[in-house]
């Protein structure tokens, strides 16, 4: 089947616009397509469809969609668990799988974001797309392995942690790349500053926003619970509570469960954390 076709079912606005163009060329098998794959649910048929479709998908030295935005290590190999059985079981915890309705999955979602560039082509996205589709299928229709009490348990957080000791170069522009670094870069990087009161792995009173373990994910998560806190004051960055909760009252700041951690404006931190708000400031629309 053709991956122009699969492209545009999931990109259903351009879908409409296109929708007559699309039935009489890239779609034209689009019937045969749409059919839901027969499986045979032999005993095997899970494993085999996972190494000859998912294990090479990730390889590490083969290029992934999700590096078109995310730093490495953030990829479809986060998931991967000791056997295929328990990978599987994993996304459906994480709600990434959708059994009821395969084709609207978030995995799916996640790999159709990727534009081709940087070493990604349109047949390294499809690939990806089609051999997931087809695994959830499958799964969907012959049932998954045995149940797991906590199928997502360990790897996840096996990488390395942050060091701090990168060199960044900033490129000043405002893609997802760049944001994740340049917030790894001008703020994850003084996090012991935070410590222990804001560390998801600690158990105390602080509000637990920073997240430990594999570098470059626990780095992007923790950016993501600082926006959807409302960490950030879009309308002043220098008013982000990010900011006025560790700075000293006597420099601006507002009381704080923490304490004085930046004694003055003047501190690098503050500077650094500032700089990583005013470019998200820049570059949310
Ligand atoms: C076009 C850019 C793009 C691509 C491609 C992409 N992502 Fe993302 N991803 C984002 C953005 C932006 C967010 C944050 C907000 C959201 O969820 O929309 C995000 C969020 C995430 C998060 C959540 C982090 C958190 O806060 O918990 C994970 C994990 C993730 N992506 C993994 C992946 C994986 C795995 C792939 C490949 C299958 C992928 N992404 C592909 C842009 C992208
Ligand atoms: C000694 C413990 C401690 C340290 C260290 C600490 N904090 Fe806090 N922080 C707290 C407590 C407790 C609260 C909740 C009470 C409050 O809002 O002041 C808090 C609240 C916050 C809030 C508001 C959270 C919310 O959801 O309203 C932010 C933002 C914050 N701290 C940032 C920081 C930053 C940035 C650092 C490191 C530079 C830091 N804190 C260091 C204890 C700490």
């Amino acid at each position: 089947m053709g991956g122009s076709c699969i492209h545009i079912r999931v990109a259903t606005g351009l879908a409409l616009v296109l929708a007559a163009a699309v039935a009489t060329t890239a779609c034209e098998e689009s019937p045969v397509d749409k059919q839901q794959p027969v499986y045979s649910c032999a005993p095997d048929e899970g494993n085999q469809l996972y190494e000859q479709r998912i294990a090479p998908l990730l390889a590490t030295d083969r290029p992934k969609s999700c590096n078109n935005c995310h730093l490495a290590g953030i990829d479809l190999s986060l998931f991967q668990r000791a056997t295929p059985c328990q990978t599987m079981a994993c996304l459906h915890e994480r709600e990434l799988v959708d059994f009821d309705n395969p084709e609207a999955s978030t995995i799916l979602t996640w790999i159709d974001r990727a534009t081709p560039g940087d070493g990604i082509t349109q047949a390294v996205i499809n690939e990806e797309y089609e051999g997931f589709l087809a695994w959830i299928e499958q799964s969907a229709t012959c049932g998954t392995c045995p149940t797991f009490d906590n199928p997502c348990d360990e790897a996840e957080d096996a990488g390395e942690p942050c060091t701090g000791d990168e060199v960044f170069v900033d490129p000043g522009d405002c893609s997802e790349h760049t944001r994740e670094a340049l917030f790894q870069d001008r703020v994850y990087r003084w996090r012991d500053r935070c410590y222990p009161c804001h560390f998801d792995n600690k158990d105390n009173d602080g509000p637990n926003w920073i997240v430990t373990g594999s570098c470059n994910l626990a780095s992007l998560k923790t950016m993501h619970n600082i926006r959807n806190a409302g960490y950030i004051d879009w309308q002043n960055p220098a008013k982000s509570l990010l900011l006025q909760k560790p700075l000293a009252q006597s420099a601006g700041g507002i009381e704080h469960g923490g304490h004085d951690k930046f004694s003055s404006t003047e501190d690098q931190a503050y500077r650094d954390f500032l700089s990583w708000i005013e470019r998200e400031v820049s570059c949310t629309p």
